[in-house]
């Protein structure tokens, strides 16, 4: 796959930790499709992003799998390895190349200052390794490897990016102009909080929907679903602006029935609906948009070859673009002499 002139290219990352859930659907993985099935599509690799993965402790040997697990679910929600490219980070062992390469550029303050670092250290104090640490150094050279432009995120790896175009910035300097400066493409989905309340969905927590929830466990999750703290009888006024419920249903109910989101706000608003009910309507709009999700992502998972062809297709693509950008970037740094000199 050459760079054709002019054209955007979108790389973005997502880690195999487990079952795929509401925030990364939502927050990611349908934006890509809708980008990809967009009349006049960027080209675009996506990466499961295993060796990211590794810097949380889980079970030995899960990574595979979940890994192809994860494929499948892409597959599911409708990314099409035909017109996208969908592969293995550690398929593609230029990826830490090259973060080897911009540890030596980036700079120690600059990963002080990372937030997700500080919250995953403090979550995780028996194991703070250098790796989760130096994670958006990776994470820099996944996007750059590729020359990517555009990187599909949510509002939390803006700071990440941030340090992309610092690499780049600082790598062209200090060896010549050789990498773009990455911008992100920013999720319209507003910030969701956890059906608990709390600030954010997680897996760990429970307080989301996986990809692979059966229908009445989704509607027991969302009867209990916080909403509005505020209206705590059936007849006190609802506040949309802060309801999780609310910001779901412009997400699910949204796209299709825009006018049906309007009347809930109102109807919040006067009490004349009630949240019981307002959350049986919901759960109906995710059971009527999973379902489809789920039943395609267990087929696929009963067929983990092609799972395993569709990523060395993947890999075979990707691994192109990695071999010419690291070529290109020994020679820049100095390590192998210019191919008309040797
Ligand atoms: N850090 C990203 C996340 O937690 C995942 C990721 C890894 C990524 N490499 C990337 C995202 C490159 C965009 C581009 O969601």
């Amino acid at each position: 796959m050459t760079e054709s002139k002019g054209r955007q290219r979108i790389f973005s990352g997502i880690q195999p930790t487990g079952e795929p859930h509401l925030g990364n659907y939502l927050g990611a993985i349908r934006q890509w499709v809708q980008q990809q099935n967009a009349p006049a599509p960027h080209d675009a690799l996506y990466s499961i992003v295993d060796y990211h993965a590794l810097t949380i402790e889980m079970e030995p040997g899960s990574l595979d799998r979940f890994t192809l697990d994860l494929t499948a679910s892409l597959l599911a929600c409708g990314l099409d390895p035909e017109r996208i490219t969908l592969f293995r980070q550690s398929d593609v062992p230029e990826h830490t190349e090259l973060g080897w390469i911009f540890s030596c550029v980036a700079a120690m303050g600059d990963l002080h200052r990372m937030t997700q670092f500080k919250d995953k250290a403090d979550q995780n104090k028996d194991n703070v390794n250098v790796g989760l640490f130096a994670y958006p150094v990776l994470q820099s050279a996944d996007i750059l490897l590729y020359k990517a432009n555009l990187v599909p995120v949510g509002d939390d790896q803006v700071q990440h990016l941030e340090l992309a175009r610092e690499c780049a910035r600082r790598f062209n300097r200090r060896f010549g102009e050789t990498f773009p400066e990455p911008q992100p493409l920013l999720s319209t989905v507003p910030r969701l909080k956890g059906l608990d309340g709390s600030a954010k969905m997680s897996k760990s927590k429970g307080n989301t929907v996986s990809l692979s929830e059966a229908p009445e466990q989704i509607r027991a999750k969302l009867k209990v679903a916080v909403t509005d703290p505020a209206r705590l009888r059936r007849n006190d006024p609802g506040h949309p602006e802060v309801c999780n419920v609310f910001t779901l249903h412009g997400c699910f109910t949204g796209p299709a029935n825009p006018a049906r989101v309007a009347a809930i706000e109102a109807d919040c608003r006067s009490a004349a609906l009630g949240c019981v009910d307002c959350k049986k309507e919901l759960a109906d709009r995710i059971v009527e948009q999973l379902g489809p999700i789920r039943d395609r992502q267990a087929a696929w998972r009963a067929r983990p070859d092609d799972l395993r062809d569709l990523l060395e297709k993947g890999r075979r693509k990707a691994a192109e673009i990695a071999r010419a950008t690291m070529e290109e970037v020994r020679v820049r740094i100095g390590v192998r002499a210019p191919p008309n000199s040797r």
